[in-house]
């Protein structure tokens, strides 16, 4: 047994839940800075009065009011139907409109977007409002009249980052055509499930793009989407390729004749023709956005036009604190809701300008980031933590070589460790930037937990309490509240509904109630909005000041650099491997990554576990996933750990895997077969120097957690 096994299993046997949470060490407050407070959008304190529950849901129409409507709303909110909330209902706007057309009148000239190349040595290339507007309708054309496409119709993107993926976006939102766009990163089949379960008939994808200096051929994952779609039901009829060069193609991918079309060709025949951006009711799906979940496929998000984009527009405004001026970087992937939202709804609909980056933080070394910075004036900067870990770690004084300034910097999408924290606060932001830690989903559009950037300290580690008009409570698994400041945690919730939550799983109502509903609903026939709390999937503990730490995912999700990966799908890519019979995926710490993925299988009888197993089961997610799926380790074990109902204990897995305790196996119906697991997976680790560090007590109560959904 390691030290640290020792003290786990110690804690475990001997202190109970409460009595952990002692451990929990609660970090210093900072406070922002004078400069920053002196010009921030939300300096006056008053604002929490005005979003405070007394004012709920009219509250909202304070970030309503930041958009420009065709026809106001009559109802701030209709419960009529819960969960189904329905906002702004009556108004009538185009989210095109209001990002781009907009803002012509005074920022024509102005930068909307500011592309960054991977390759240094190619040009960066500003898009004006005025070149964006343009670009948009000639591409909102080609879709209506070569792709016909019409209102309401679904469009799959698999574009890497460039600002053709923007143009895209935009030219379906002006047409009122609902953009589902699948990160770059992503496989063809998994593209290809999600053409299918959007029925989507054109897919919009790019022939090239660079990632960690190698120009990447993404068109051939077109030709693997279009067939996996086939086999799904769904005939995707027009593919049509933007070239990363336009008139230079970079694929080795042939174009199939009468389905291929290159962008930039088509165009030709559209240059410079308009067309009207489409009226659409608030309640109008903007676009879907996948994301994993505890059981089976992925699920569509269905994000509104008029809910999302207030909402998105009013979090970026107050929380990160744009002002039309700024130019402002967030280094995300519109590939990810982050993107979407911080990239390029809300900022847009501000009308800043917003830096898009192609590539990798580190290419070619840690200091391109601040490069860009320095050179771009970037004062607003908007990450996730396994960025600033990847650069901490390759670059730790690379940011001193650099003159740029930040006003303001964020953490978004897993848990950000204090030391990490701390590095982002002194090296990146010079001890000037003051910093939100965002806590969010895909489902819900935009921010649910983080400070008001001048008006609340903040706490390395936290994200802070409820953002304005967000009201969260932590529950347990009985429904009982967990008090702030007792030091236990529990499942965070969000009690009332807001703009930005997703309005559905496309064509799963049924689905969509049970995952995030049913848990704590007190009353399924209850008309008020009080009775269904929004479950969140996270597990929570809140400290006396109101501020919340994110422990990370009760549900079967690894979140995995910021990107969640449902163990369901890493399992059935697996088990498409001939000769595995079971596959479990359980999450280990990593120091870079936050999570990484470890495999778990046991083979069909007969089959000789030599046979470059691990090989095929890497190959099969990367296959089946992506690239960024791809697992940790994959150990071939001569059984899985089970109950006696023959489901397999992930959490008994997990703990093996991070030298942590395992729980109970009492009541496994093979109790033995967790020593010989642990003995062979931990010594082999050690043997590789694998050994983790000591799990934080927020760590170990993820670990524990995990799998509890099932
Ligand atoms: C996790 C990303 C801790 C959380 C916007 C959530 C976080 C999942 C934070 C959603 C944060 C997100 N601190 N954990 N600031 N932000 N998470 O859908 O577990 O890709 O449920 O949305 O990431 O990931 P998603």
């Amino acid at each position: 047994m390691t030290d640290v096994q020792e003290v786990s299993a110690a804690e475990e046997t001997e202190v109970s839940e409460s009595q952990i949470a002692v451990h929990w060490r609660e970090e210093e407050n900072y406070y922002p800075p004078a400069t920053f407070i002196s010009q921030a959008n939300a300096a006056d304190p008053a604002i929490f009065e005005r979003f405070s529950e007394e004012h709920f849901p009219e509250c909202f129409k304070e970030y309503a009011d930041l958009l420009t409507w065709d026809r106001y709303w009559n109802t701030t909110l209709d419960t009529s139907n819960p969960p189904f909330w329905k906002w702004f209902v009556g108004g009538r706007l185009n989210a095109c409109f209001n990002c781009v057309d907009r803002h012509l009148a005074s920022s024509r000239d102005k930068a909307a977007f500011i592309w960054v190349p991977e390759p240094e040595d190619e040009e960066t290339k500003a898009i004006t409002y005025q070149e964006l507007y343009r670009r948009v309708n000639e591409f909102a054309v080609l879709l209506r009249d070569f792709g016909g496409v019409k209102t309401g119709d679904r469009i799959t993107f698999h574009l890497p980052m460039v600002p053709e993926l923007p143009v895209s976006m935009f030219a379906c939102a002006r047409l009122g055509v609902i953009h589902s766009e699948v990160f770059g990163g992503f496989s063809g089949a998994a593209c290809g499930q999600r053409i299918a379960d959007s029925e989507s008939r054109i897919l919009v994808t790019m022939d090239a793009y660079y990632r960690q200096g190698e120009l990447i051929d993404h068109k051939a994952k077109a030709d693997e989407a279009v067939e996996e779609a086939r086999k799904q039901g769904v005939e995707v009829e027009k593919v049509l390729v933007w070239r990363r060069y336009p008139g230079e193609y970079r694929s080795e991918s042939p174009m199939v004749d009468g389905r291929d079309f290159f962008v930039d060709e088509v165009l030709k025949d559209y240059h410079d023709q308009l067309v009207e951006p489409v009226s659409m009711p608030a309640e109008a799906p903007l676009f879907l956005m996948y994301t994993s979940g505890t059981t089976g496929q992925p699920k569509g998000c269905e994000h509104s036009t008029g809910g999302y984009l207030a909402y998105v527009a009013g979090t970026s405004k107050y929380y990160q604190d744009i002002h039309p001026e700024d130019t402002y970087w967030c280094f995300a992937d519109i590939g990810w809701i982050t993107g979407h939202s911080y990239i390029v709804y809300g900022p847009l609909a501000l009308g800043t300008t917003s830096v898009m980056y192609e590539g990798v933080p580190t290419y070619p070394d840690a200091g391109r980031p601040w490069r860009i910075a320095e050179r771009l004036g970037v004062n607003i900067f908007h990450t996730a933590p396994t960025t600033i870990r990847m650069l901490r770690k390759l670059g730790p004084d690379e940011p001193t070589k650099y003159n740029y300034r930040f006003k303001h910097m964020t953490t978004v999408g897993e848990p950000i460790e204090p030391d990490v924290w701390r590095w982002y606060h002194e090296a990146v932001g010079k001890g000037q930037a003051v910093i939100v830690d965002t806590w969010w989903q895909t489902e819900n559009g935009g921010f649910l937990g983080s400070t008001l950037p001048a008006l609340q300290p903040m706490k390395p580690g936290s994200c802070g309490p409820g953002v304005l008009g967000i009201y969260p409570v932590i529950y347990d698994e009985q429904g009982e509240v967990v008090e702030a400041g007792s030091g236990k945690a529990g499942n965070i919730c969000i009690r009332n509904p807001w703009p930005g939550i997703f309005q559905t799983i496309w064509r799963q109502d049924e689905r969509f109630v049970q995952t995030y509903y049913e848990k704590y609903c007190r009353n399924k026939e209850s008309k008020d909005w009080h009775d269904w709390p929004y479950f969140a999937g996270d597990g929570a503990v809140q400290a006396d000041d109101g501020y919340f730490r994110i422990l990370g995912r009760v549900d079967d999700v690894i979140n995995v650099a910021g990107h969640r990966l449902g163990t369901k799908e890493l399992e059935s890519a697996t088990i498409t491997v001939d000769e595995v019979a079971e596959a479990a995926a359980v999450p280990v710490v990593d120091e870079l990554r936050g999570r990484a993925v470890e495999m778990y299988v046991s083979l069909k009888p007969g089959v000789d576990p030599s046979d470059d197993i691990e090989g095929k089961v890497e190959k099969a997610i990367e296959t089946q996933i992506g690239k960024i799926a791809r697992p940790k380790s994959v150990w071939v074990v001569p059984d899985m750990p089970k109950t006696r109902s023959g489901k397999i204990m992930r959490r008994v897995i997990a703990g093996i895997s991070n030298f942590a305790d395992v729980g109970d196996v009492t009541t496994l119906a093979n109790p033995e077969i967790v020593d010989e697991i642990r003995e062979q997976v931990q010594s082999e680790k050690m043997a590789r120097g694998e050994v983790p560090r000591e799990l934080s007590p927020e760590e170990m109560e993820e670990i524990k957690a995990f799998g509890r959904a099932e």
